[in-house]
C-alpha cells in the first residue's frame, strides 16, 4: 500500500487516471487504438530486368526490385495478409523525356509489374502513382513547357495513362502530381473504358516536403529535378488550404484520401477524416523512415517502438490505413505474436 499525502488527495479527490493504467491487462482494456495487418499498404520499388534486388542506401531495408522479384514479394505480403502494394517503377534513363511519354506505353514497367502481380497473386491490391515524375527527363510530376508545368495537358496525360493502368490490372489509381481537375478527369477516362471498379484514391494533400529526398534516390530522380514542386505542391504552413484541395477531390469522384507526408500532417488527417469521412491513408515517406532507420542504427532509439509508435499515432489521428515501408516488419512481428 502507497502512502497517501493529504496534500494529493485534497487535490485529485477520488480522480486517478492511473487506476486504468495499473497492470497489463487494464492497460489492454482500455486501449483506444490498434495496429493490425489490414492498416497497412506496402509501397515498392520497380526496375527492369529479371532476378535483381538492389538495396537503396538511404532507405536500409528497402530494395528495388526486377518484376518476377515483386512478384515473389507480392505473394509473402499477401501470406502475411497484407492488403496493397503500391508500386514506383526506376525506369532506364533512355526512356525519360521531356513529356514522361513512357507512362503510355502500354507495357511499361509498372504495367508490366501489375499483370504479373494480379495474375500471380490476384488476392492482394495494386494500387499505382500516375504522376509522371518517373518518366520525365527532368524530374517533375507534369509536362515542362518553358518553365510550366502545364496544368490541363498533363491532366489529359495522367487520365489516359490511368486507363492503361487499370487496363494492367491496377485496383486502385493514385494520382500523386496534385493537378488540378484530375480525380475528375481520371474517373471519367476510367468510366468511359469500362473501369467503373478500379478505385481513386487521391494524394489530396500532398505538402511541398523535404522528407521525399531518399524516394527520389529510390527512382532517381533526384539528380535530374530542376527548381521545386511549389507550384503545385501545398505549402506546408498551410492547413485550412489543403482542406479546400481535399474537398474539390471529393467532389471530382475520390474514392479514398491520402495524406503525405505523414507524422508531421497528423492535423491534416484529422481534419480530413472530420471534414470529408471518407477512408483516409498517411503516406510514412521515405525521410520519415530513414530518420527512424538511421537514429535506431545509431542506438540513439529503440527502432522497433519507434515504428510502433508512429504507425499506431496514425490511426489515433482517425486514419484507416498507413502506406509505409515498415509493412513488411509489422507484418511479419504481428504474425509472431
Ligand atoms: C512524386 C512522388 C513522391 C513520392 C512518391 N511519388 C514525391 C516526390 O518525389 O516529389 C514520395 C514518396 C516517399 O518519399 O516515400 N509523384
Amino acid at each position: 500500500m502507497e502512502n497517501k499525502t493529504h496534500l494529493v488527495d485534497e487535490i485529485t479527490g477520488h480522480r486517478r487516471m492511473r487506476r486504468n493504467r495499473k497492470a497489463d491487462w487494464t492497460r489492454r482494456l482500455v486501449q483506444e487504438n490498434r495496429l493490425t495487418v489490414d492498416d497497412l499498404i506496402w509501397p515498392i520499388f520497380l526496375i527492369p530486368g529479371n532476378g535483381i534486388i538492389e538495396p537503396i542506401p538511404a532507405m536500409p531495408g528497402v530494395n528495388r526490385m526486377t518484376v518476377d522479384k515483386a512478384v515473389e514479394a507480392a505473394k509473402e505480403a499477401a501470406d502475411l495478409g497484407i492488403p496493397a502494394l503500391a508500386t514506383f517503377p526506376n525506369i532506364e534513363m533512355e526512356l525519360r523525356d521531356e513529356t514522361g511519354s513512357n507512362s503510355l506505353e502500354k507495357n511499361n514497367l509498372i504495367n508490366l509489374a501489375s499483370a504479373a502481380i494480379k495474375k500471380a497473386v490476384p488476392n492482394i491490391g495494386v494500387i499505382t502513382d500516375v504522376a509522371l515524375d518517373p518518366f520525365t527527363s527532368h524530374g517533375h510530376d507534369g509536362i515542362l513547357r518553358g518553365n510550366e508545368i502545364v496544368n490541363d495537358e498533363t491532366v489529359e496525360q495522367v487520365a489516359r495513362a490511368a486507363v492503361y493502368q487499370a487496363d494492367a490490372g491496377a485496383d486502385i489509381i493514385a494520382p500523386s502530381e496534385m493537378m488540378d481537375g484530375r480525380i475528375g478527369a481520371i474517373r471519367q477516362a476510367l468510366d468511359a473504358a469500362g473501369h467503373q471498379n478500379v478505385g481513386i484514391m487521391s494524394y489530396a494533400t500532398k505538402f511541398s516536403s523535404a522528407f521525399y529526398g531518399p524516394y527520389r534516390e529510390a527512382i532517381s530522380t533526384g539528380g535530374l529535378l530542376k527548381g521545386d514542386k511549389k507550384t503545385y505542391y501545398i505549402d506546408p504552413a498551410n492547413g485550412t488550404e489543403a482542406v479546400r484541395d481535399a474537398a474539390l477531390d471529393v467532389e471530382e469522384g475520390a474514392d479514398m484520401l491520402m495524406v503525405k507526408p505523414g507524422l508531421p500532417y497528423l492535423d491534416i488527417c484529422w481534419r480530413l477524416k472530420e471534414a470529408f469521412g471518407l477512408p483516409t491513408f498517411a503516406y510514412q515517406v521515405s525521410g520519415e523512415y530513414a530518420m527512424i532507420k538511421a537514429a535506431a542504427a545509431n542506438g540513439w532509439i529503440d527502432g522497433e517502438r519507434v515504428m510502433f509508435e508512429t504507425l499506431l499515432a496514425f490511426k489515433r489521428a482517425g486514419c484507416d490505413g498507413i502506406l509505409t515501408y515498415f509493412a513488411m516488419d509489422v507484418a511479419r512481428y504481428l504474425a509472431r505474436k
